[in-house]
């Protein structure tokens, strides 16, 4: 199997861990992408979703699903996104996409995160991706510093804005040993919007993508 049909074989499994009738939290990327040209193809299966990126809504839309304000619900069965790179416990780099804020604000109203990815997301350590900030434009060159006081060479990312109209820095060469603590440090850091270490918000279950098949792998 190419890589797209990779993507597209995990889209489809990824139906099985959707409630019918419910609505549930749809990330972004193109495996996302996969993922949402399946549930549009099983038609009626679920009542809507709520979104974690323009681009996710627009082809959500397209496919005849609706797309909720995460104002509007209080919790979602089920949260279905891509990743960076995923550990052994499900922690997760995300936000390849820029589109890391919305994710972890969707993924937060989830009961349950199930990434789709293909096996060259798995990882031993975290940080062979560079991890991406969403930063407050003004904190942008403290943030650096930071992030270069830990060992990290930081590369602003060009003519990019996320969806809330913020800049994106992509910090290389960290070895991310202990990605809760990690974020923890990193979230108490003033003008980071969101880091995309997803090690509070990670997958319970991971539908993986190898040449065999899909592959399950279960953190929970
Ligand atoms: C977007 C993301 C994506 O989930 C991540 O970048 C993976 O994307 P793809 O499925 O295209 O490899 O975090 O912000």
């Amino acid at each position: 199997m190419n890589p797209d049909e990779l993507k597209a074989a995990v889209g489809r499994a990824a139906l099985a861990h959707v409630p019918r009738g419910s609505v549930i939290g749809v990330g972004t990327g193109s495996t996302v992408d996969r993922f949402i040209d399946a549930l549009g193809a099983a038609r009626g299966l679920v009542a809507g979703a709520v979104s974690s990126s323009e681009r996710s809504s627009a082809r959500l839309r397209e496919r005849g699903i609706e797309v909720l304000d995460a104002a509007a619900v209080q919790r979602l069965p089920v949260y279905i996104d891509g990743a960076d790179e995923i550990d052994p416990a499900g922690c997760m780099i995300k936000g390849g996409g820029g589109a890391l804020t919305r994710e972890k604000i969707v993924a937060d109203l989830a009961d349950r995160f199930v990434c789709i990815a293909d096996e060259s997301k798995r990882v031993a350590v975290l940080g062979a991706f560079p991890l991406p900030l969403e930063v407050i434009a003004m904190a942008a060159a403290q943030v650096t510093r930071r992030l270069a006081a830990l060992g990290a060479r930081v590369v602003p990312r060009a003519g990019f804005v996320s969806d809330n109209g913020h800049p994106i820095l992509d910090a290389h060469g960290l070895a991310i040993t202990d990605p809760a603590a990690l974020e923890c440090e990193i979230n108490q850091w003033p003008g980071v919007v969101t880091v995309g270490i997803f090690a509070r918000h990670r997958a319970q279950l991971c539908l993986l993508g190898t040449p065999q098949g899909v592959q399950t792998l279960r953190f929970d």
